[in-house]
């Protein structure tokens, strides 16, 4: 079996897509330091594909160690690289903190591609890099605006450092460039975890119905958008995980024209914020208390993807609904609930 290194293996978008490389027959280890994550998703993994993945608990920013990960895997035919501090909030306050993160892994993770040949390479890219786009919906031509972060920023940086770098590299290499991932796989067996208090909408949404934290903020109703709230292109965290088993699967079997093929995950459908929460009433039966709020600094007005690229050449099929993405949203939040009472919250992301 052809053997997968992923990193942030034990994240949210990580460990659904170690579900669906294990489906369809690769072998995977994961590179995860567990510094914004814990083994808990993993054991979901298990339970969902009866195999335990390997993590190798190591902070990519130490060269060293990640090399050691290389020499004892010599047979990785392909890295899909999710590890990096990704909230947005975060990276305004500590913009130090994530150059000082983000890039040096990168640089790590691509000199170890390089000394041992790895042929295939999948960066975790994001909708972030088109900022504030003139036209939407965004192609993958779309020019590239100035980020509205420190962590759009380091996105930006890690794609251009990649298309500088592929020319004197042997490796082949795919740009994924995510819209608004939500979530649940499924067999409600793994989620996403959030840090503390959510940054992102669903987790929000789903944390305030269920008692966790106070009643949503919607952040502005004044928009220039059809009911003033701002649009986004959600995606089943699911369908995202695929798309890096199709990426992988494009790049082994030479189905790429240029060394960097850039492809955006997005459904092409927008969806405002206050259509998101009817979503969730509709698909879960919960009423949902919330209230209009001020603006968000750096808020996008408006941004969906044109997905055509990625569903001509990949072959990619979007799977799940927006309702689907708010059901299985709210049952996983369910679910951690009541593991929360059964571990007695030992799982420290669940606090
Ligand atoms: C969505 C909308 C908020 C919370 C995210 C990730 C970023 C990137 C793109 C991967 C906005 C509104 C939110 C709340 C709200 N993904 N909102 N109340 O900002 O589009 O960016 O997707 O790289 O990493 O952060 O997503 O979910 O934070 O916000 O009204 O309590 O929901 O104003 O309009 P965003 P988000």
């Amino acid at each position: 079996m052809s053997k997968i290194l992923v990193t942030g293996g034990c994240g949210y978008i990580g460990a659904h897509t170690i579900v669906d490389l294990i489906e369809n027959g690769f072998e995977v280890i994961s590179i995860d330091d567990n510094s914004r994550s814990t083994p808990f998703l993993l054991t979901g993994l298990e339970k969902i594909t009866g195999i335990r993945v390997k993590n190798y608990k190591v902070n990519l920013c130490d060269f060293d160690d990640t090399r050691a990960v290389f020499q004892e895997n010599p047979d990785i035919i392909g890295i899909i690289h999710f590890a990096a501090y990704k909230a947005v909030g975060e990276s305004v306050e500590k913009p130090l903190m994530y150059f000082d993160n983000n890039i040096p892994s990168l640089v790590n993770l691509l000199k170890c591609t390089d000394e041992f040949k790895v042929p295939y390479f999948v960066f975790s890219s994001s909708c972030t890099v088109y900022g504030n786009p003139d036209h939407i919906p965004v192609t993958e031509q779309s020019p590239t605006k100035p980020a509205e972060s420190p962590y759009g920023l380091t996105k930006q940086i890690g794609e251009l450092i990649i298309q500088q770098s592929s020319p004197v590299m042997d490796t082949q290499f795919i740009l994924l460039r995510y819209f608004n991932p939500v979530g649940a796989h499924p067999s409600i067996h793994i989620g996403e975890l959030p840090l503390g208090k959510p940054a992102n909408l669903v987790p929000a949404i789903t944390q305030s119905a269920i008692g966790k934290i106070p009643a949503l903020t919607v952040f502005g109703n004044d928009y220039p958008t059809r009911d003033g709230s701002n649009i986004r292109d959600y995606i089943h965290v699911s369908d995202i995980a695929h798309a890096h088993t199709l990426g992988i699967q494009f790049l082994e079997n030479g189905k790429n024209n240029n060394k960097v093929e850039i492809f955006n995950l997005g459904t092409g459908n927008g969806v405002s914020v206050l259509e998101a929460i009817k979503a969730f009433e509709e698909s879960t039966g919960q009423k949902l208390d919330y209230h209009i709020g001020p603006r968000r600094a750096g808020d996008v007005v408006a941004i969906y993807a044109n997905n055509e690229k990625a569903v001509t050449e990949l072959g990619w099929e979007i799977k799940y609904d927006l309702n689907t993405m708010m059901k299985t949203a709210w049952d996983w939040e369910v679910k951690i609930k009541e593991d929360e009472l059964l571990i007695g919250s030992q799982n420290p992301l669940l606090n």
